[in-house]
């Protein structure tokens, strides 16, 4: 099969390297790729929103599947311009339509819908310029902390928790007048859930649904949880404390209701959903949807899924994921994010990147990196993912870091607590 991955990040590597394995791939493109998916396949310029050039390079390189990594193109309507082209209408592509991208593409959508199936989530309303006044009454109703959210895309940095109610009156403001661009115009602001983190990814055609290993992932970049949001500085999966009865409960009341309503509201869904979940007590409650794989929880989660990778995303195509069975490796696998030193701030790029070669018994994931006359530069903020396996998470972890330590470029930086709090 000839497949091309939209992408270019450490979860479209880790989505190569698992269809690189599959004897039914014939040839695989990346577009636009990194240093690490051009040793897989052909990387190919193109950007994520250009609809145009991907039409063109699907019709010459007579490209059968299209997978869709981040969620910018999904929610721009990538799939929706594949469905009404001639030309493309029967191209498989992987990834929701726009209107179901809008479970990440308007956190107000996910609400309503969430409230709408039945499906537990934290309190919310949702307010514009216009009904200002009104928000800083609701918050003044809270307790603390506030959680404010840019209602449309903002790159991972749209959700504010603040303790202070002055605080939070201001950044609402501040919020709606601009703060986050188009994407803050509409500010939703929820009920804070304390509890732990976790995340469950399921595959969906629509109808049957396939759910993969859980995992939990570091957003900040600092050890001990603090300092600045990133994209995530690294994953395990499984997740210790998510039993078997705590994931039946995600099943039953998260997974199929949300199917359920993706369906009953006539939504087109042939794609990841990714469940960002808070364990309050023992039990699930969203505290979002995205619609593709997250990363790095990518980096940990493909690893472990021992099928064919190619025939999941062929049987998701064909709406035949009831009667797939998967398996999944039983051993725990951890990612360790190395950064370029100053994100996710501002940070310098092309530093060589050395000692590549030396990694022994861990996979390395490419994120922000570029091949160049020879060598690997840095190219992101996020640069590498160095993912291993054990037999539990300590000794996956050890593995990580023991190759992390012999990959070298100026000011590289990465926690060194992953999986603390477990
Ligand atoms: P999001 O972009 O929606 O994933 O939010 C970013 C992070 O903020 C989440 O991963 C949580 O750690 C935190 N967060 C978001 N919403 C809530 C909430 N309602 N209660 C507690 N923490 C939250
Ligand atoms: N690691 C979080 C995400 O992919 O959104």
């Amino acid at each position: 099969m000839r497949i091309l991955i939209i992408g270019g990040g450490g979860r479209e590597h880790a989505m190569a390297w698992a269809i690189a394995k599959s004897p039914q791939l014939e040839k695989l493109f990346i577009a636009p790729g990194n240093a690490g998916t051009a040793q897989l396949g052909c990387n190919v310029p193109i950007g994520v929103e250009d609809f145009g050039a991907m039409k063109k390079l699907v019709l010459d390189e007579a490209i059968e599947l299209v997978l869709v990594g981040p969620e910018v193109p999904l929610v721009a309507g990538v799939v929706d311009y594949f469905k009404a082209d001639a030309e493309l209408k029967e191209i498989a592509v992987i990834g929701p339509s726009k209107a179901g991208a809008e479970l990440e593409g308007s956190k107000d959508f996910a609400k309503v819908f969430m409230k709408d199936y039945d499906i537990p989530t934290g309190e919310f309303m949702t307010f514009i310029d216009y009904t200002l006044a009104e928000g800083y009454y609701f918050l003044s109703q809270m307790k603390p902390p506030y959680v404010l959210k840019a209602d449309g895309l903002a790159a991972g940095k749209g959700v504010l928790i603040i303790d202070d109610l002055e605080e939070a009156k201001k950044e609402l403001h501040s919020m709606l007048h601009g703060k986050f661009g188009k994407a803050s115009t509409r500010v939703v602001i929820e009920e804070h859930l304390a509890g732990i983190e976790l995340s469950v990814f399921v595959l969906t055609d629509g109808e049957g649904y396939v759910i993969f290993p859980e995992a939990k992932d570091y957003k900040r970049i600092g050890e001990g949880d603090t300092g600045l949001n990133t994209g995530g500085m690294g994953a395990i999966s499984p997740v210790p404390f998510a039993d078997e009865k705590f994931l039946k409960k995600v099943e039953d009341r998260v997974v199929k209701p949300t199917i359920k309503g993706l369906k009953a509201e006539g939504i087109d869904y042939k794609g990841f959903i990714f469940i960002g979940l808070m364990n309050k007590g023992g039990d699930p409650y969203v505290i979002e949807y995205n619609v593709r794989m997250g990363d790095p929880e990518s980096e940990v989660v493909l690893p472990r899924i021992k099928t064919d990778f190619v025939e999941i995303l062929k049987a998701t195509a064909e709406n035949r994921l009831k009667d797939l069975k998967i398996e999944f490796d039983e051993r725990s696998v951890t990612t360790i994010m190395m950064v370029s030193g100053g994100y996710p701030g501002s940070y310098e790029k092309g530093k060589e990147i050395k000692g590549l070669e030396n990694v022994d018994g861990s996979i390395v994931f490419h994120a922000g990196t570029k091949a160049n006359d020879g060598k690997v530069l840095t190219h992101g903020g996020r640069v590498l993912a160095i993912s291993s396996f054990g037999k539990d998470m300590k000794e996956a972890l050890a593995k990580s870091y023991k190759n992390a330590e012999k990959i070298q470029f100026e000011d590289k930086y990465y926690r060194r607590d992953i999986g603390f709090d477990l």
